[in-house]
């Protein structure tokens, strides 16, 4: 399943969205998830998660693909791997990625990884941005608490008016007067029907973030009760829920509680001898 996560406007989070995504995501379904970094105006994945100046990512992908060298096996050196859950791609630097690479590198990804979430830039009219978003199965379009901000999305229903489209609400706060119900009405009144999640403004993001630490934020307040995790559960339940991975991951957990996985060999053996 490939998740593009783009914004109306820089700085609404969506970097951050992705990878607690990402990270949360890869644990819900017990396989490793990639971030591809499509926003080469700020190259922030590598920021947020690479230590190197080295980062393998999307150039070194063009430069295999259009020399005809591109295979499985080649592909993992266009990779980096920032933890057992996380893979990275890096924004290209050198080369320009047209339609037709893109398709051929989410087709690759597809037949890869469970799941790829694409970071876009964030505007109304970059034209990758908006290929990445016509050929994604689900949409996060991240927004900020701002009757302007939520406006400006709006105002551009050929990009996020769209089926597989869900509204993410960051840095959101139960006191200003701006609320989620405020956000649905809007939308309703453009024509949007979209699904909505709040994830709640949280210092502790910022430090992780100063500290280049960021992984930690979802590691560390796993089983604790910080409600921006309760939120991101939610919104990772219904991605998955719509792609139609988590009735399958369920089948498989419940299977395991019941014993069944450890008892199959032992029946296939009794019934192969009988
Ligand atoms: N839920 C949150 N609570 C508090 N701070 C947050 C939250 N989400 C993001 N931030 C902070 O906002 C800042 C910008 O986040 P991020 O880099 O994800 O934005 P962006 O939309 O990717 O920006 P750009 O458009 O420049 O790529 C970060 O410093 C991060 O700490
Ligand atoms: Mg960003």
């Amino acid at each position: 399943m490939i998740i593009s996560v783009t914004a109306p406007r820089k700085g609404m989070g969506q970097t951050i969205t992705a990878i607690n995504l990402s990270l949360f995501l890869s644990k819900m379904i017990g396989e490793a998830s990639i971030i591809i970094d499509m926003n080469r105006y700020c190259r922030d994945i590598e920021y947020y998660l690479s230590n190197t100046d080295i980062t393998k990512g999307l150039d070194d992908y063009y430069s295999l693909s259009e020399s005809g060298l591109l295979t499985a096996e080649n592909f993992k050196t266009c990779v980096k791997k920032v933890c057992d859950n996380i893979d990275i791609m890096a924004s290209n630097e050198c080369f320009e990625l047209g339609s037709s690479e893109i398709e051929n590198l989410l087709t690759q990804i597809g037949s890869i990884y469970k799941i790829g979430i694409i970071d876009t830039a964030s505007s109304n009219t970059n034209a990758i941005t908006r290929t990445v978003a016509g050929k994604s199965h689900i949409m996060l379009a991240v927004v900020n608490q701002s009757r302007n901000i939520v406006q400006q999305m709006l105002k551009a229903p050929e990009i996020y008016n769209v089926k597989h489209m869900i509204l993410v609400v960051n840095r959101y706060r139960k006191d200003v007067g701006y609320d989620i119900r405020d956000i649905k009405y809007d939308m309703q009144n453009a024509g949007f029907d979209a699904e909505v999640f709040p994830l709640n403004y949280d210092i502790d993001i910022i430090n992780e973030c100063n500290d280049h630490s960021i992984l930690n934020y979802v590691l560390n307040n796993e089983s604790g009760q910080k409600e921006y995790m309760a939120q991101l559960k939610a919104l990772a339940e219904y991605i998955l829920e719509a792609a139609g991975i988590r009735s399958a991951v369920r089948k498989e957990n419940e299977y395991r509680n019941i014993g069944i996985l450890k008892v199959l060999p032992i029946l296939n053996a009794y019934f192969q001898k009988s």
